[in-house]
């Protein structure tokens, strides 16, 4: 991936609407669904992200096709539950943690063996939390001392077990899901706390039968899964950006229309409501199972809170930029209970002291969470760490600084977000790549 820079400074007050691209997890899900049911679906809303294209051209090279009918469109047509081929090559989930972790699950059952690869970023990432229960499943799965690159060994004889969940994870469970669909039995995953629960609710809507309430999902193996049509909502974690950005620059209002709102999801909205944040919600309905609704964003004077730590896995993405909510408030808020941000793209706890710090923002932090005392922000230059979520963050932190802030390697922003930098400008951001 080419290198590429960014320089962000105070633009104009934030104006007009913003359609932010397709929901990440819900593009991955209807891929590997639609990959293995009986007929064709059509996705609609699918992110064109390097992340969700890793995981069309995976699905690709197991012998799914998938066609393109137009951007953000994906017709998929299904091979069945036993219908996916095995490959000698690689398959690269790229930066894909989301990716990855469901096809382990997804691979663990078929009958040949697999190998997935991935970038940098995800080649740190810790997989035993996916293979462990996988092998009490039955699955044989090799790592490199709990790293990627993974091979699935397939042609093993999957059991379905209850495996209470030591923390909470949506890929995780996700993954635990997938694989019991090909197990005998049934498989029971109970969460900590409750995750996105949109590998349940689209199972449902392909036909499988489950039951899961939050916190809580069951499933026996051996149904087949029904071709449907898919509606991708606007991707909650995209919007997030902008939801901070028009918070903290004057004058400011930003529509953002029809975004998934899945509860699971919007703990940011409540946390930035807390610190004061002007948000309001209009247009409540729903789209392809899950709630969307537009947001409208106005600037409003933040002031910093205790976050409390039950919102924590509602905003585990957003967190990155609720640190700069934080750091451009008035006032101290304290983020507990996030360890998990230590092993996403980077070390997002590390990332966000390492910039806040470069643009002389207070911010102390601690093993789970951070301190942060608001005030201004001086020019500066910080790193990514290869982490879209990072970039973008300060992205928006470059609106409210006093000079430039330059930021070291945006091009994983197109993991998830690709156009953001147009897309921000149009509504008054003032980037630039450099
Ligand atoms: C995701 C779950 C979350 C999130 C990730 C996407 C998913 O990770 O951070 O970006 O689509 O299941 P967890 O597995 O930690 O919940």
């Amino acid at each position: 991936m080419n290198r590429l820079d960014w320089s962000s400074r105070p633009g104009r007050p934030l104006r007009g609407s913003v359609q932010v691209p397709g929901d990440k997890s819900v593009s991955h899900r209807a891929l590997m669904l639609a990959a293995i049911a009986e007929g064709d679906s059509h996705i609609r809303g699918f992110l064109e992200g390097e992340d969700t294209r890793a995981t069309a051209a995976v699905l690709a090279q197991l012998g799914v096709r998938i066609e393109t009918p137009a951007a953000g469109e994906r017709r998929v047509h299904g091979v069945g539950l036993h219908g996916l081929q095995g490959t000698a090559q690689p398959l690269d989930c790229g930066n894909a943690g989301t990716g990855m972790r469901l096809l382990t699950g997804l691979l663990a059952g078929q009958a040949f063996d697999s190998t997935l690869v991935g970038d940098a970023s995800l080649s740190k990432r810790p997989m035993r939390r996916v293979t462990d229960p996988l092998s009490q499943m039955g699955a044989r799965i090799d790592t490199q001392d709990g790293l990627p690159p993974l091979r699935v060994h397939g042609g093993q004889a999957l059991r379905g077990i209850r495996y209470e969940l030591p923390v909470a994870s949506a890929q995780v469970k996700s993954a635990l899901l997938l694989a019991g669909l090909y197990a005998d039995g049934e498989t029971e995953v109970i969460e900590p706390h409750p995750t996105r629960d949109y590998t349940e609710r689209m199972l449902a809507a392909f036909g499988w039968p489950i039951r899961f309430e939050a916190g809580r999902a069951r499933l026996d193996g051996g149904h087949v899964l029904h071709a449907t049509n898919v509606d991708v909502p606007a991707d909650f974690s995209s919007a997030a950006f902008f939801l901070v950005a028009a918070s903290i620059v004057p004058d400011s209002e930003l529509r953002l229309p029809s975004v998934g709102l899945n509860p699971r999801r919007t703990g940011l909205l409540h946390a930035l409501r807390l610190m004061g944040a002007d948000i309001t919600v209009e247009r409540e309905r729903e789209s392809g199972g899950e709630p969307v609704a537009d947001l409208i964003v106005r600037h409003a004077p933040l002031h910093g809170i205790e976050l409390p730590s039950a919102l924590v896995p509602d905003m585990i993405d957003e967190l990155p930029v609720l640190f700069i909510a934080a750091a451009a408030a008035q006032g101290r808020t304290v983020i507990r209970g996030a360890a998990e941000l230590r092993v996403k793209e980077s070390d997002r706890i590390a990332s966000m002291a390492a910039g806040l710090h470069a643009l002389g923002a207070a911010i102390e932090e601690t093993p789970d969470g951070a301190l942060i005392d608001g005030g201004r922000f001086q020019a500066g230059s910080v790193q990514t760490h290869l982490d879209h979520r990072i970039a973008m963050s300060f992205a928006v932190a470059g609106l409210v600084a006093q000079g430039p802030v330059h930021i070291n390697d945006c091009s994983h922003v197109a993991t998830s977000f690709p156009g953001f930098m147009e897309l921000a400008n149009g509504c008054g951001f003032a980037l630039l790549a450099v």
